[in-house]
């Protein structure tokens, strides 16, 4: 059974296994941690069974007109059972007194925010990977 929490309390020695597939860099446990610990809202999908932190969904928000949502990620064998919808439905919960809500994603993830009514935007960004410790 999967649960959803806001915070690290009572996962300190939960797995973060799986998470960053297929990344040139991934981040490591103790960086999502810090992630997790630092970002304005978070929400883990956990595997309480397993002691495992199966999903993140993280967003940053001014807490008055934009939040902007830079992280989700269910772990592949945790993918297609609703978790990644459910996480996100919470997000837009948590942050639907927002005017805004914004993310960027690849063209083939539009489709699947396209279902919490978020419609296509442009963006712009700078990527610094290389210079990254
Ligand atoms: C994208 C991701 C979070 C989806 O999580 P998930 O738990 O596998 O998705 P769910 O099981 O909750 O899917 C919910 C619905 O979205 C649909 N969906 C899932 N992935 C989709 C995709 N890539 N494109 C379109 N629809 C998708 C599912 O078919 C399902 O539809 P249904 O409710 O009609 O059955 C997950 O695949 C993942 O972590 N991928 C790697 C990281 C990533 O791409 N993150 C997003 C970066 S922008």
């Amino acid at each position: 059974m999967i649960s959803y929490t806001e915070s690290l309390r009572g996962l300190k020695h939960y797995s973060l296994d799986g998470f960053c597939e297929g990344w040139k860099q991934p981040l490591t446990a103790l960086q999502l941690r810090t992630i997790i610990k630092n970002s304005t809202y978070t929400i883990l999908a956990v595997d309480k069974a397993q002691k495992k932190i199966v999903g993140i969904i993280t967003a940053l928000s001014d807490k008055l007109h934009w939040a902007f949502i830079p992280y989700l990620e269910v772990i592949a064998e945790y993918q297609k059972q609703g978790i990644g919808k459910r996480l996100m439905e919470l997000m837009l919960e948590k942050t639907k007194d927002m005017a805004c809500t914004d993310l960027t994603c690849d063209r083939e993830m539009q489709a699947f925010y396209r279902q919490f009514g978020m419609t296509e935007s442009y963006g712009m960004m700078i990527r610094r990977y290389e210079n990254r410790k």
